[in-house]
This record gives C-alpha cells, sequence and structure tokens, in this order.
C-alpha cells in the first residue's frame, strides 16, 4: 500500500457477507478488493468474473501468500474466524475477522498475540459500531440523555428455515448467540462501557445442539441490567433501547442505522440517523490502523470482552445457573 493508496484486499471465501464488503469498498477511496479465495478453484474464478477482481485463488493459502495483497477478510463460518485469522496475520496480511472471533476469550488473545508479533491489524467485524448512530447513541447515554440507566434491552433475530446453513453447524461454531446475539452482547457492553460480572441464559437447542434462541440476563457491577434475545426461530426484530430516570432511548434498527427515538418528560425526539455505509466506515478505519494514523476502533480488550461474555451466557444455558463472567 502506498501512504496515500487503498489498501488491497483479498476475500478469504465466497460467501455471501462479501457482498456488504465489495459495496463498502466501492465507497470509500480507502479499499480496493483486489483478489479472492475458494476451496474450489472454478468457484473462486467464477466470483472473481462476477465480481470484476483482479485475482483468483484456488485455495486460501494461495490468497494469503498473494504478495499484491494487503489486508484479508476472513467471511469464514464462525469456528474458521481464529485459525485464518492467525494464519493470516502470519502472513504478514491486516486482518478484519467478520464476528464473532470467537467464543473463548483465551482463541481471541492469541489471535491478538499473532497481530501484535506480526505488527498488522486485527479488527473483529463489528461492522454496527462503525455507524455513526452508535456513536450517538453512546454520547446521548453518556451525556445523561436518560438519566441514570437502569434496563438495556436487546435484540437480534429472523427465521433461519434453511437446514444447511453454517450458522446451524455445531462444528462450525454455530447458533444464535454467536451469529445475531453477539450484537446484543457487544451493545450492552458499549452502553454500560463495562464488563457483565454475572449472566444468566435460556436457550432452544436444534436436534444438533445449537442454540436456536436464547434469552439472556447480564448484571453489571453498578447494578444495570442487560436484557438479550437473540434466535433463529421466531419474526425478524432488531431492536435495541436504554431505560433511565428520566427518559427511554430506542434505536429501531440498531444494527443497520434507523432512527433514534428518544422519549423523555412526556415529549418525543425523533433522532435520523445519517445514511452511511458502515462497512465503508469499517474500511476506512482498518486502512488508518494499518497506516498508524488511527486505532482500530475494535481491539483485543473489546474482543476478549466479548467471548468472555458469550463464553459465560453459554455455560449459564448448559448449567440452569446463573453464572460469574470469568
Ligand atoms: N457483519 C455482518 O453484518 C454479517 C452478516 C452476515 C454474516 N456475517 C458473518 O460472516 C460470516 C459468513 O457468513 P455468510 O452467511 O456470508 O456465510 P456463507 O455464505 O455460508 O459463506 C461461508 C463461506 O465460507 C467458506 N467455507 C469454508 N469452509 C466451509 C465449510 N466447512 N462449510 C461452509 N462454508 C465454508 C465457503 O466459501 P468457499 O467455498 O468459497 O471457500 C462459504 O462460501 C459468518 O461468520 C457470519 O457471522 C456477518
Amino acid at each position: 500500500m502506498s501512504a496515500a493508496g487503498p489498501l488491497r484486499w483479498g476475500l478469504l471465501s465466497t460467501a455471501r457477507i462479501n457482498d456488504a464488503i465489495l459495496a463498502g469498498a466501492a465507497a470509500t477511496p480507502a479499499a480496493r478488493v483486489t483478489a479472492v479465495a475458494s476451496r474450489d478453484r472454478s468457484r473462486a474464478e467464477s466470483y472473481a468474473r462476477a465480481h470484476d477482481l483482479e485475482r483468483a485463488h484456488g485455495s486460501y493459502e494461495a490468497l494469503l501468500a498473494d504478495p499484491d495483497v494487503d489486508a484479508v477478510y476472513v467471511s469464514l463460518p464462525n469456528g474458521l474466524h481464529v485459525p485464518w485469522a492467525v494464519r493470516g496475520l502470519e502472513a504478514g496480511k491486516h486482518v478484519l475477522c467478520e464476528k464473532p472471533l470467537s467464543a473463548d476469550p483465551a482463541e481471541v488473545a492469541t489471535a491478538f498475540d499473532a497481530a501484535e508479533r506480526a505488527g498488522r491489524v486485527l479488527m473483529e467485524g463489528f461492522m454496527y459500531r462503525h455507524h455513526p448512530q452508535t456513536a450517538r447513541m453512546v454520547e446521548l447515554v453518556r451525556d445523561g440523555a436518560v438519566g441514570v440507566v437502569s434496563v438495556i434491552r436487546a435484540s437480534f433475530g429472523f427465521r433461519l428455515d434453511d437446514p444447511t446453513d453454517v450458522r446451524l453447524s455445531p462444528e462450525l461454531a454455530g447458533g444464535a448467540l454467536m451469529d445475531v446475539g453477539c450484537y446484543c452482547v457487544s451493545a450492552a457492553r458499549l452502553l454500560t462501557a463495562a464488563e457483565p460480572v454475572q449472566v444468566y441464559a435460556v436457550a432452544r437447542l436444534s436436534d444438533r445442539g445449537v442454540d436456536v434462541r436464547l434469552s439472556g440476563t447480564l448484571r453489571f457491577e453498578d447494578g444495570v441490567v442487560a436484557q438479550i434475545d437473540c434466535f433463529f426461530d421466531q419474526a425478524i426484530r432488531r431492536s435495541l433501547e436504554v431505560f433511565g430516570t428520566e427518559g427511554t432511548l430506542t434505536a429501531h434498527d440498531p444494527w443497520g442505522g434507523g432512527r433514534l427515538e428518544l422519549r423523555r418528560h412526556g415529549a418525543t425526539e425523533d433522532i435520523p440517523a445519517p445514511v452511511v455505509d458502515a462497512y465503508a466506515l469499517e474500511l476506512e478505519n482498518l486502512a488508518a490502523a494499518a497506516r498508524g494514523d488511527a486505532p482500530p476502533l475494535l481491539g483485543r480488550d473489546d474482543a476478549v470482552g466479548q467471548a468472555r461474555t458469550i463464553a459465560a451466557l453459554y455455560r449459564s444455558a448448559a448449567s440452569g445457573q446463573a453464572v460469574d463472567v470469568t
């Protein structure tokens, strides 16, 4: 990458989510997607043709060996995130890894160790964090718009009827908490600016043992409670609410960007979200971090905290008991 030029990206897989990154890259001069890899060479080639990419690789290893790739986007199923993020870093690439990095905090730490050893940037791909609406929500809560916060309610779920979807695979670390509940966990931690101390969760499992629905309660040291709901077996729902002594703040599409609604002292204020491409902003942040011009918005502490909470929620669901977040 030249000082002013775009970061040259390679896509590690032909996943559906790549469409969002391709659109984001098209919306910013900071990124250019140049290559794709697939386990299947012909799939990589037809993907490259369809998306006008310069190079197609018939293996993930070949993409990592491509000297004209500065950064890789790991869009693999969850269970492959850390192994391939680490391999990407060891190959000298910056890595944007789709969420969630892992439900194992020790594994997340090994990935950031690899980033530090390589002197490269690793970022967990929570694109909603890059949306200015999210920053606005944090600012409103921090500045007391709803008074003293007591409860946060976050939900993300949809009906997933395709039994072959990787989200339903126990081998590939599927599950509603991993796929969508991780956003709710992220938002609760962000809005409290703290880590939960104790959690309790109830899950409904598929025949293969994957959570297709999970409801969890996160208790924070100062008494704030976050209620999260995530699922693959109910109609679509995406919401985030913060209750406080003076009012309520609601995000109507917290994960994609919609309007905020602040209800306070009997009045309702609508706060429209700016129209932006959060994936483009994510790519811009990673490019700035790669140049050393800005810190990555999401780093080690955030990703380890995410994994700790997710692991604790799964322990609680398995045991039927409230568990400490350790
Ligand atoms: N940030 C967001 O908004 C967002 C949205 C959706 C998904 N995601 C995340 O992005 C990741 C991918 O999700 P997706 O729905 O786009 O996945 P997907 O379409 O099912 O694609 C996953 C890709 O992984 C590769 N792969 C490697 N080993 C595989 C295996 N054993 N089984 C199946 N595929 C395998 C395949 O590519 P090749 O065959 O070409 O190698 C496949 O195309 C997930 O971690 C998900 O959580 C994020």
